[in-house]
This record gives C-alpha cells, sequence and structure tokens, in this order.
C-alpha cells in the first residue's frame, strides 16, 4: 500500500499564496509508493482539486467539515459542499479543534459518519497530551472507540498525534511511534479483520520523515509547519 503524505495548511495562506503553492507543487511527480493529499483552507478546495485533477497521486482535502448535512449553522460547511469541491480527504478531530474549539468525541463521531456518507475519507486525529503520557494506551483507545463508534475502520485513516509533539519541535522516538501503531493497529480491526491505516504526526519535516516513514506500523505522515513550503513539502513526499 502506497505510504500517505498528508500537508495541513491549518489556518495559514491567502489565496494567492494557495494559487503559488499549487502552482510550484505541480510541476514534480508524486514518485511510486506514495500518494500526497494537500488540505489547504476551505475556500482554496475548488482552486486545488482543478490544479491537480489529473494528477493520480495527489489529492486535496478539507480540514474539517460540519456535524449537520445543511441548514442554519452560519459559517459552516457540509461534508457534501466538501465533496462538491473535488476533495477526497477531510482531516476530523484534530487536537487544535479539539482543544481551542471545544470539539468531542461525540461530536468528531458525528462528523466522521456524515464525510463517509458524502463520500469522504475522514483523517481522524487522536493524540495525548505531554501530562497524560503515561496513560496514553487508555486515553487513545477512549477516542478510538468514541470517535470511531459504529464506524468501519476500513473507511478512515487514523492520525496518531501526540498534542505535545505538534509544532514544538519535538518528535516522538521512533520506537514509541512503533509501540502506538502496532498498539493501535493490535487492538482495532476493520469489518474485515484487516489493519487500519495509522499515520503519524508532530513535527515531520524533511530531516526526519525518511526514519519516520520507514518505522514499524507507520502508513504515512501529517505535516503541519513543514507542509507550508511547498519544496519542503515536496521533500517528505520524496523521503
Ligand atoms: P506540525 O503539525 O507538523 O506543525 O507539528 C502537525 C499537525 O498539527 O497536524
Amino acid at each position: 500500500m502506497s505510504k500517505i503524505i498528508i500537508a495541513n495548511f491549518k489556518m495559514n495562506k491567502n489565496f494567492d499564496e494557495c494559487a503559488n503553492y499549487v502552482k510550484v507543487f505541480k510541476k514534480f511527480a508524486v514518485q511510486d509508493g506514495k500518494v500526497a493529499v494537500l488540505c489547504p483552507p476551505a475556500f482554496a478546495l475548488p482552486l486545488f482539486a482543478h490544479e491537480l485533477h489529473k494528477n493520480k497521486k495527489c489529492f486535496v482535502g478539507a480540514q474539517n467539515c460540519a456535524f449537520a448535512t445543511n441548514g442554519a449553522f452560519t459559517g459552516e460547511l457540509s461534508a457534501t459542499m466538501i465533496k462538491s469541491t473535488g476533495a477526497k480527504y477531510v482531516i476530523l478531530g484534530h487536537s487544535e479543534r479539539r482543544n481551542i474549539l471545544g470539539e468531542t468525541d461525540e461530536v468528531i463521531n458525528k462528523k466522521v459518519k456524515l464525510a463517509i456518507e458524502a463520500g469522504l475519507v475522514p483523517v481522524v486525529c487522536i493524540g495525548e497530551k505531554l501530562e497524560e503520557i503515561s496513560r496514553k494506551k487508555t486515553i487513545l483507545s477512549n477516542q478510538i472507540k468514541k470517535s470511531l463508534d459504529g464506524v468501519d475502520l476500513a473507511q478512515v485513516v487514523i492520525a496518531y498525534e501526540p498534542i505535545w509533539a505538534i509544532g514544538t519541535g519535538m518528535t516522538c522516538e521512533s520506537s514509541d511511534i512503533a509501540f502506538v501503531h502496532e498498539y493501535i493497529k493490535s487492538k482495532f480491526k476493520t469489518n474485515a479483520g484487516d489493519d487500519p491505516i495509522v499515520v503519524y504526526g508532530g513535527s515531520v519535516k524533511s530531516a526526519n520523515a525518511s526514519e519516520i516513514l520507514n518505522t514499524c506500523g507507520v502508513d504515512g505522515v501529517l505535516v503541519g509547519g513543514a507542509s507550508l513550503d511547498p519544496n519542503e513539502f515536496l521533500k517528505i513526499v520524496r523521503a
């Protein structure tokens, strides 16, 4: 299976900056064995989807979707609206949305189900805080049980992102990443009995991407800060 390399721009880049980014990115081929998923701010989804639609190894994703299908939810974008832009993925339950915007596992679960119904692949983030490291197995497994309740894990990507490693430059040791990924894969299975897809996120950059991508149980990476420069992100895709 190809490794998935996901770029999460977060709330960065205006329209012109997005247009420049995709222009640079689309010049380069993504090599066999990798797929790239670019998650720009929502306004740029149609632009990215249009520019990358001919590239079979590049996909577009949103950073969030609404917990309802339509109606009086000012400012929200539904999963079907996101799908209609040409996007294929949606990041859900990112720790910034959990901790800054108060999203609960229950809300994330509703979003995951609507995203799947709309034909999107949810990238569902889980992760422990620094003070929770000693209890991380319980924390992570509760997040998976609740946010993915009633969901076939074959339809999602799980992103393990230790919160203390996000945007801090502190990466998890490879042995700890392998431990967590193996733990998730041994404890949770798809309806067909297969291992779920699990990617790692937290201060991934070109200098550590190859080691992380070659760590046991790692099916890809979710990249924040280092994805903002298209050349740096391409180096990660090629790692
Ligand atoms: P980072 O962010 O790569 O800047 O640590 C990762 C993420 O939040 O998804």
